[in-house]
């Protein structure tokens, strides 16, 4: 049994075998319409979610699947104080796969220790969010037909945006990939990431604090919300949620073929006037994390054979 906790629970090749999977089902949905008849998706959300949720719901439903679960900690038992391994244990017998989001970071992983059913981490505190990497690569790989040889500009909230921790986890195994670490000194990349997983790959990187500085060379812009739940004070938070606002103004020194993403939700990060920009693409980007977790609970279910090594 697997269970997708970190981005580098699954190979590279692993990860591109689902995206192709994705893709496929993206073409044809009707043919996969009844793969997961009779199974059930467990959705254990103890913080807040629109996308991960709610897509991971309509993945099991557009295969046949049903759906169970809560969307705040305090409508489950998690409010009397049942623990993430009791409730797992739980889960098992009333479902055949879980997703989980919490808001402390590594709940998850102790989830799937005591699960009998694949786990899913949808979210852990600022730590990582593997489902959201899938989507972003299956983004990147649509529209620019692969991962390596791009320069990638990751801008924000670089410090508690498990995304951004996932997506380098993910971006380091790809050849030829350039970073750009764009954000305020107080939210920098987590040293563990740089020290651990940037430097050892030996991907050029570097950081700056100013976006216009550097957008002429980007080939992707990923940006992400200066997230208020992660500060201890209201005053850091006020004082740097608007540290970068992409406007169209910003935008127009890039790149024709540049791919603007953000993982959602946006709070003030992307002024509403770039949506109708061609390459703001995080609406698309969100749409395809339906077809991204449709082919990820099929291969956690052992319904997509040859997708994992083992098969
Ligand atoms: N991208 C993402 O995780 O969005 P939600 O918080 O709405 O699930």
């Amino acid at each position: 049994m697997r269970h997708l906790i970190d981005p580098l629970d699954l190979s590279r090749q692993e990860t591109g075998r689902l995206l192709d999977l994705a893709e496929k089902i993206l073409d044809k949905p009707q043919e996969f319409a009844h793969c997961c008849d009779g199974k059930i998706l467990a959705t254990l959300f103890f913080e807040p979610s629109t996308r991960t949720r709610l897509s991971f719901e309509s993945a099991m439903l557009r295969l046949g699947g049903q759906v169970l679960g809560f969307s705040n900690a305090q409508s489950s038992s998690a409010a009397k104080g049942e623990s993430v391994a009791d409730t797992i244990r739980m889960i098992s017998g009333y479902a055949d796969i879980a997703a989980m989001r919490h808001f402390k970071e590594g709940a998850p992983f102790v989830a799937a220790r005591y699960a009998k059913i694949p786990v899913v981490n949808a979210g852990d505190g600022g730590h990582q969010h593997p489902t959201q990497t899938l989507t972003d690569l299956f983004m990147i790989q649509r529209r620019r037909g692969r991962m390596g040889g791009l320069t990638i500009g990751l801008c924000g909230d670089l410090k508690f945006g498990r995304t951004v921790h996932s997506l380098i986890k993910s971006l380091v195994r790809y050849e030829d990939v350039r970073f750009v670490f764009i954000s305020p000194e107080e939210l920098r990349t987590p040293g563990y990431i740089l020290k651990e997983v940037v430097e050892p790959s030996g991907h050029p990187w570097r950081e700056v604090r100013k976006m216009e500085e550097v957008m002429p060379e980007l080939d992707v812009l990923y940006m992400t919300r200066v997230q208020r739940e992660r500060f201890f004070n209201e005053e850091d938070y006020v004082r740097l949620k608007d540290s970068y606002i992409l406007t169209p103004e910003k935008l127009r020194l890039g790149k024709p073929e540049l791919t603007v993403l953000h993982p959602l939700p946006r709070v003030n990060e992307i002024d509403q006037r770039v949506d109708e920009d061609p390459r703001a693409l995080y609406f698309e980007q969100a749409r395809g994390g339906v077809y991204v977790r449709m082919a990820l609970i099929l291969t956690l279910l052992g319904l997509a054979p040859g997708i994992l090594e083992e098969d």
